[in-house]
């Protein structure tokens, strides 16, 4: 029985890479997309999803989402991505046109209308989940569960204290991480192993299919950012860990924890504050991804390229 999911992302190379994913993927069936502003405002995440999707020969139904955090200002990543969102390579024009409704309301539509309970895999700022979450409380009971990629155990990557996405909505991430749903948190401590080396790239491009031609160019121009800014050896590919964890959960090491999110701090606003040591002894509403089988990750991802076109 494949696993009926909503892509919530904010396209972007890694979300552009995790949609491929998941549509290549037999286990999982993307029932919706929609889209957020982070890495871009939401309308060129729009626009660069509908790209992608036309690229992929599929026409998923695609929502826009907020324009900005619950309380605050928002923040891009232009440096990362490039004025478009999606730097780089040449995507074909969108065959399809955005849903009319809203991605909260695309969310509960979907979710209402599904005999199965909905996965949601958020890859960017938690801000139409936790939208959602308050708008609908009565579908909670109709959500498995959320692989987010978000956060971190330790560290950050846009301050030291926070990742990119928890910190464009902290507020929106604690009503999320709050929710009792479960949450299978791909943090930094996961992301920054799932690293792709140039080698891995070569091998995509020369899969022979269109997308593994694809894929090596979004990281062509990813990897422009990472290896200017760190000595990693690769670039970490973020979002579609969300996505490989539903696919091959063996591929990771992770443990049950507590986390909560710093709405206040100063130096640490944005942190997933996560009890790895249990010493709260609190409800342990997280799976915390803190490792990875690299080479069975860019395996996985090899051998979904293949199977496409
Ligand atoms: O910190 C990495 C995250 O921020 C990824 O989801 C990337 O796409 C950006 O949204
Ligand atoms: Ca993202």
């Amino acid at each position: 029985m494949k696993i009926p999911i909503i892509m919530d992302c904010d396209p972007g190379h890694d979300d552009a890479i995790a949609l491929i994913l998941a549509h290549a993927s037999e286990k999982l069936d993307i029932r919706a997309i929609t889209t957020i502003a982070g890495n871009q405002t939401v309308e060129k995440t729009t626009l660069n999803a509908l790209k992608i999707m036309t690229f992929l020969g599929s026409e998923i139904p695609v929502a826009m989402g907020c324009a900005k955090p619950l309380f605050r200002e928002l923040i891009t990543a232009s440096e990362v991505h490039g004025e478009t969102g999606l730097d780089g390579p040449v995507l074909p024009e969108p065959s399809y046109e955005k849903s009319d409704l809203h991605a909260v309301e695309l969310m509960a539509e979907t979710v209402r209308n599904s005999s199965e309970k909905i996965t949601i895999v958020p890859t960017g700022a938690l801000t139409n989940v936790a939208l959602f979450l308050t708008s609908y409380p009565q579908l909670k009971e109709n959500i498995q569960q959320i692989s987010l990629m978000g956060g971190a155990c330790w560290g950050g990557n846009w301050t030291p204290a926070a990742e990119f996405n928890i910190l464009v909505d902290p507020e929106a991430a604690k009503i999320v991480f709050e929710s009792g749903i479960p949450i299978i948190m791909s943090g930094l401590d996961v992301t920054h192993k799932a690293l792709i080396k140039d080698v891995d790239r070569e091998r995509f491009r020369s899969s022979g299919t269109k997308a593994g031609i694809m894929v090596a160019e979004l990281l062509d121009f990813f990897a422009k950012f990472h290896d200017d800014n760190f000595d990693f050896g690769g670039s970490p590919l973020h979002d579609p860990c969300a996505v490989a964890w539903l696919i091959e959960p063996e591929l990771f090491t992770s443990k049950l924890c507590h986390a909560d999110i710093e709405t206040k701090g100063k130096l640490t606003l944005g942190n997933t504050v996560v009890d790895v040591y249990e010493v709260l002894k609190k409800e342990k509403n997280i799976t915390l991804l803190y490792d990875i089988d690299r080479e069975g990750f860019v395996d996985l991802l090899a051998a979904h390229l293949e199977k496409l076109p």
